[in-house]
């Protein structure tokens, strides 16, 4: 059961007096800020309600200022709010490099999940054949609801975290002239690999067929200019690299490919194509859409603008995950990939081979310390993941190979090194 715990402080404006609360029993932590004290007043706040910081790909740790634009409540069809919508939009768009208008931008209710299952069904006509290029649970995914689409498909299977790359593309589809369509992940989130679009994009376009990408947890911070790699649609989510909170997700597309997606959707509610119709004739949302989540969404989206944008969002998320990377490892932990491959967003260490180690115990250790990690998706070997993305900086990710270290301490675990079947199987992806 949730209840407060302590009343830490009271805040009051003219209309109302609302309480700060820190802390719930059972259920919730609150964090030992003492791995934080060092932390100064111009960086990143420490997460409002003394809760953990979630170095999770999302939901993910966001402002106080995003989770303040929520306080307000909105008539989803009042002018102010088809503003929001509107902005939101645009401020997406602007993130793509589309300089010539032919992409335009569609929000659409619901987790991730939702908004890639309706990319594919609005992209690929009913007598299309996909090829998915599967290295990790969501190209996995992707397959799943292909076949919930009855939609005809092959796939290039990589295994946990193999890339797949452009010559491996470009045999595939010169041996199939029924593939319409590739799928790629951008960052498979769930080995953190960041797969080489580019070059997968070239092959698919030079044996003329059409390229949709799920780049759910990398775009707004993993360049993906439209004038440098070119595709026809891709698809992200709220409460990803701009920092919203979860309640939508987006795709951006080929204004002509979203023309030719007229009629072809399996659901109603998923229709890319008319959500879209809708919203530039109305500039409403279908059906009701998240507004609190929105209008928090373009308060992230503004925030990323200021911060500089994909580029300055990238370099942050890199910079955890540099300082991260290099704490983790000298405290003995290896990284599942090796450093060309390794995302800005998310990355996997091995679970150490050390008889003490035993993940749920780390994990619950890590989290009333005030971080919350990650199981490992690995069928290879035991694992766990750190995401590097939210607002954290630098100082944070120090402060999580502290509370690592000291971990490993209390455990009894006097060496991170991961068993040798764990490395032997690295070593396959050096080869
Ligand atoms: C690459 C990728 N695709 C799809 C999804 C699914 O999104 P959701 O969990 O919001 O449904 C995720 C979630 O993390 C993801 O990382």
């Amino acid at each position: 059961m949730h209840y407060i715990e302590k009343i830490d402080d009271k805040i009051s404006n003219n209309d109302f007096t609302y309480v700060k609360f820190v802390g719930y029993s059972a259920t919730s932590t609150t964090a030992d800020r003492k791995y934080l004290m060092s932390q100064d007043a111009n960086k990143i706040a420490l997460p409002h309600m003394g809760e953990p910081y979630l170095l999770t790909p999302g939901p993910l740790t966001t402002s106080y200022g995003v989770k303040q634009a929520m306080l307000r409540d909105w008539g989803s069809w009042d002018d102010e709010f088809r503003a929001v919508t509107s902005e939101v939009r645009k401020l997406l768009l602007e993130l793509t490099g589309d300089t010539d208008g032919v992409l335009d931008c569609v929000p659409m209710q619901g987790s991730g999940t939702f908004s890639v299952e309706a990319l594919l069904g609005s992209f690929v006509p009913r007598n299309g054949k996909v090829l998915v290029l599967s290295n990790g649970a969501y190209g996995a995914r992707a397959v799943e609801t292909l076949e919930y689409l009855g939609r005809d498909h092959v796939v290039i299977d990589k295994g946990d975290y193999m890339p797949p790359r452009g010559d491996e593309v470009t045999a595939a589809l010169i041996a199939d002239p029924d593939i319409t369509h590739v799928v790629v992940v951008h960052c498979e989130t769930s080995s953190g690999i960041l797969n080489p679009v580019a070059e997968i994009s070239e092959a698919v376009y030079a044996q003329g067929r059409k390229l949709l990408i799920d780049s759910m947890s990398a775009f707004g911070a993993i360049p993906l200019n439209i004038n440098e790699i070119r595709y026809d649609a891709m698809v992200s989510s709220a409460n990803k690299c701009i920092e919203g909170v979860p309640g939508f997700g987006f795709i951006i597309a080929r204004k002509d490919e979203l023309q030719a997606a007229k009629g072809r959707s399996h659901s109603l509610s998923l229709d890319v194509h008319a959500q879209w119709a809708h919203m530039n004739k109305t500039g409403q949302w279908r059906f009701t859409p998240p507004t609190h989540v929105v209008v928090a969404f373009l308060e992230a989206l503004r925030a990323h603008k200021a911060e500089g944008g994909v580029a300055g969002r990238g370099a942050r998320y890199a910079n955890n995950r540099d300082v991260m990377v290099a704490g983790m490892r000298e405290l003995g932990f290896e990284t599942l990939l090796k450093d060309r491959w390794l995302s800005s967003i998310i990355v996997t260490f091995f679970c150490p081979a050390h008889p003490a180690f035993e993940f749920e115990r780390f994990y619950g250790l890590m989290k009333t310390k005030g971080f919350i990690i990650y199981p490992g998706k690995l069928t290879v070997a035991d694992s766990f993941r750190i995401g590097c993305i939210g607002q954290m900086d630098g100082d944070v990710m120090r402060a999580v190979v502290t509370a690592a270290g000291e971990t490993l301490n209390e455990m009894g675990v006097d060496s991170a090194t991961p068993p040798e079947f764990a490395l032997k199987e690295r070593a396959k992806l050096a080869a």
